[in-house]
C-alpha cells in the first residue's frame, strides 16, 4: 500500500469574495460586533447589494447569529438584498412631490430607461427605484440620480441627466450629494 494518508488531501477553499471582503471591512472597525449597520453600508457600497453568502460572511466574522445580521439588512430600507444596476436614479413619490409631478417625472424615468420602477436593466447598467419622501420636499419633484438630488424635475431635466447613463458613461460626481440642481 502506498504509504501517505488514505483519504484524499482536501484542498483548502479560497475564502470567497464575500467572506475576504467582510474581513477587511470588519477590522475596519476592530470587529465591534455593534458595529453591524456600518459593516453592512459599507459591504453595500462595494458590491451594491447584500447578497445571502454576504450576509453570512458578516455573521461568521462577527460571530453573531445570522437572524441578527438579516434583520439589520431587511429593518434599513437603504439595504438591498438584491442585485442593482451600476447607476441608481431614485424617483421621490411622497405627498409634497407627487401633488407636483412626480408621477410623470416618474413615467418620464421609466419609459427613458425601458424598465418599471423597481427593477434593474437586463445588463445590470441602472436601477429604478421609487420612495416615499427623500426629506427635501422644497425641492419637489424631486430625484437623485447617483447620489445627486434634482430638484424641480420634469422631462427636459430628467434627459440632461439621463444623458451620460443613457449613452454609457459615468453620471456627474455624487461627492457633492445633497440637493444641488
Ligand atoms: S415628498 Fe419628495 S422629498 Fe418629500
Amino acid at each position: 500500500m502506498a504509504s501517505g494518508t488514505i483519504f484524499p488531501v482536501r484542498k483548502k477553499a479560497a475564502p470567497s469574495p464575500g467572506r475576504t471582503a467582510a474581513r477587511e471591512v470588519i477590522g475596519k472597525y476592530g470587529g465591534r460586533k455593534r458595529a453591524v449597520i456600518q459593516v453592512l453600508q459599507d459591504l453595500q457600497e462595494r458590491f451594491r447589494w447584500l447578497s445571502v453568502e454576504t450576509l453570512e460572511a458578516v455573521a461568521l466574522e462577527l460571530d453573531v447569529p445570522l437572524a441578527h445580521v438579516y434583520s439589520v439588512a431587511t429593518f434599513y430600507k437603504s439595504f438591498s438584498l438584491e442585485p442593482r444596476g451600476r447607476h441608481i436614479c431614485t424617483v421621490c413619490m411622497g405627498t409634497a412631490c407627487h401633488v407636483r409631478g412626480g408621477t410623470a417625472v416618474l413615467e418620464h424615468f421609466e419609459r427613458r430607461l425601458g424598465i418599471p420602477a423597481g427593477q434593474t436593466s437586463p445588463g445590470g447598467e441602472v436601477t429604478l427605484e421609487r420612495v416615499n419622501c427623500l426629506g427635501a420636499c422644497a425641492l419637489a419633484p424631486l430625484a437623485v440620480v447617483d447620489g445627486r438630488y434634482y430638484g424641480q424635475m420634469n422631462e427636459s431635466k430628467a434627459n440632461e441627466v439621463l444623458k451620460p447613463i443613457l449613452a454609457g458613461r459615468d453620471a456627474p460626481p455624487a461627492s457633492d450629494k445633497g440637493p444641488v440642481d
